[in-house]
């Protein structure tokens, strides 16, 4: 079966629309985003060709996992990034004012999402250039799979770490044996916890993608080669699962959750965080961005990551581990927006689906 959910992904993909807003678009969509919900919309501005405007999707905002949004931010930063990357290749900049219209009003957060653009995206005119970065686009965002102990160079933290720029956020890296135990003591703490709450476990059970003619249809959620099966295991395991779903939902879930976790943790050389003093909006946005930094400067570090969000997850629930991992890691009532898994890949990863760009684009 033709695979269409994987299109986004070729570099002839974008090329193929004459609105430059269009292809940028195109660029964004490959952006890492919670739950690979793509929460994107954008409306092309009619009467100026060099503008576009990116809105939350609130039609995908995952309520139980991510009740504030807060996740939902994050990835239209994730997005934002993205499109500044492939405008500096296609000879742009772009130039991005976070909520031009006025940031949400909290008691109606849905109505906000749908009627204030999250960003102004202005297209100047500018020389284009290669970057790694823009290469680094094509690449999995993310990786669950063991990672090498080798432990990051200190030229490897400094890179990363030189990549904040803005005031009142920073780039924690945490590599010593104790952190690491520590933080790797939340991460199973907390997916242990997730794993108990049936309504998180059936929210994400829902968006879960048993084969192929699911993939094609949704694109969006989550899949088995997520979970970093591919080759001849992909089609065994898509075909069970497609028979006997209960493989993956229920029990069987959590228990495969809280599995993979333990391997992640016992496979981690080294945890990183973005850490903000406010937890507005848009400082969500810019951590997102600035994730994306991360991610793509990774690539051409050749170190790969993965977010492991429950501890910084704000449902009943995860209450204590929440308030203790925020009291330890962000002193002086900061917010721990990403905790993220880094090293070296032992093995690469399969891409994820994507929609396709047309479908983001709203009158
Ligand atoms: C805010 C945010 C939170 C995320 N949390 C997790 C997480 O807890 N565990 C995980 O494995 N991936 C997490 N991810 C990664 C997404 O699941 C991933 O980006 C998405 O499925 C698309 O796959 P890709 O990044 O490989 O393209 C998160 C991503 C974002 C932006």
């Amino acid at each position: 079966m033709k695979q269409t959910y994987m299109e986004p992904w070729s570099k002839e993909y974008a090329v193929k629309y004459a609105d430059p807003r269009v292809r940028l678009v195109a660029s964004g969509l490959l952006a890492a985003n919670g739950h690979n919900m793509q929460p994107w919309k954008v409306r092309l501005d009619k009467t100026d060709p060099t503008v576009f405007y990116l809105y939350a999707d609130s039609s995908r905002i995952t309520n139980e996992v991510d009740p504030y949004a807060r996740q939902m931010m994050i990835t239209q930063g994730t997005f934002l990034e993205y499109v500044a990357v492939a405008g500096k290749k296609e000879g742009w900049d772009t130039e991005i004012s976070l909520f031009p219209d006025g940031t949400y009003d909290e008691k109606n957060l849905v109505r906000s999402m749908d009627t204030l653009p999250v960003a102004k995206i202005t297209l100047l005119k500018a020389q284009p250039q290669d970057t790694p970065l823009y290469d680094a686009t094509f690449l999995p965002d993310t990786n669950r799979a063991v990672y090498q102990s080798e432990k990051l160079s200190s030229a490897q933290v400094s890179s990363l770490k030189s990549l904040s720029s803005q005031n009142g956020i920073s780039i924690k890296l945490y590599q010593d044996g104790a952190n690491l135990k520590k933080i790797g003591g939340y991460a199973m703490q907390s997916a242990t916890i997730e794993a108990g709450v049936a309504r998180i476990m059936d929210e994400s059970n829902a968006i879960f993608r048993a084969n192929e003619a699911q993939k094609n249809q949704y694109r969006y959620g989550f899949s088995v080669e997520g979970q970093g099966t591919s080759g001849l295991m992909k089609p065994i395991l898509q075909g069970l699962l497609t028979v006997f779903p209960s493989m993956n939902t229920g029990s069987a879930a959590s228990r495969n959750f809280i599995n993979n976790t333990r391997t992640s943790v016992d496979n981690t050389p080294a945890y990183a965080m973005i850490v903000t003093l406010d937890n507005s909006r848009l400082t969500q946005v810019e951590s997102g961005m600035l994730y994306s930094r991360l991610v793509l400067t990774g690539h051409t570090l050749g170190l790969v990551m993965q977010p492991l969000s429950q501890v910084l997850e704000e449902y009943p629930e995860m209450k204590t581990p929440y308030t203790e991992f925020k009291q330890l890691y962000a002193s002086n009532g900061g917010t721990v927006q990403m905790l993220f898994r880094v090293g070296k890949p032992t093995k690469g990863t399969p891409l994820s689906m994507r929609r396709d760009v047309m479908e983001l684009i709203v009158k």
